[in-house]
């Protein structure tokens, strides 16, 4: 036998499982699924809970249309055939990195219960983590942070979620998250304390 065979360990004798990839990484993977409308908080929620998770030792991927709509989801508009492939591609996505261990905060409108089921049916229900970021669109529209909503009030986007093109709130989201109720950091805070007891690696 020669001296690499003399080592192998049993974890070779099979094919690497997401089990070992969390053990490793001493976490639980999930997909921590931010849904709401634009303008809602989800980026900005996402980006500060993953700075905290990574700050705590935690690996995450997150994925918002800033990079999945302008990589490999480039083709894609916001018509309803396309909001349903967008959000398929991204689950499939989310579900590779789920199996490599990693927590993945996703950020998307994703306005409708067909789509988010697609979502959670392609992820597992287990692993599918629904987050509602709720501001009304009264609030979110003054919000305006990237000046779309007076765009498509001018007529200038079609199908803008909210103004042409609807957005169901989710019936049993596992938390919501009232942004226009709260500032920033309590609403990071919430999410921050409802996911660690999940990603906790017993
Ligand atoms: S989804 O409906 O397919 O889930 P996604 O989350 O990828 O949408 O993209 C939404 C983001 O794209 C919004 O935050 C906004 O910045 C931008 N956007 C551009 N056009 C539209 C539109 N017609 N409707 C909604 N969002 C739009």
């Amino acid at each position: 036998m020669s001296p690499v065979q003399d080592n192998i360990h049993p974890i070779f004798d099979r094919l690497l499982q997401r089990g070992d990839k969390e053990t490793m990484l001493k976490q639980r993977s999930k997909v921590i699924w931010l849904t709401g409308l634009s303008g809602s908080g989800k980026s900005t929620i996402a980006e500060a809970v993953e700075k905290i998770l990574h700050e705590r030792g935690y690996l995450t991927m997150l994925l918002d249309g800033d990079n999945i709509r302008t990589g490999i989801n480039n083709n894609l508009t916001f018509s309803e055939p396309d909001r349903v492939e967008n959000i398929r591609r991204i689950a499939e996505v989310s579900k590779l990195f789920l199996n490599c261990g990693i927590i993945t905060l996703n950020s998307f409108v994703s306005p409708t219960n067909e789509i988010r089921t697609l979502a959670k049916n392609i992820i597992g229900e287990t692993d599918f983590v629904e987050v509602y970021v709720n501001a009304p669109l009264e609030v979110c529209e003054a919000r305006d942070v990237k000046g779309l909503y007076a765009k498509a009030r001018a007529g200038l986007i079609p199908d803008f979620t909210g103004i042409t093109s609807p957005f169901e709130a989710p019936e049993h989201p596992a938390l919501e998250i009232r942004t226009d109720q709260m500032e920033i950091q309590e609403s990071v805070q919430r999410l921050i304390d409802f996911i660690i007891p999940i990603i906790q690696h017993s």
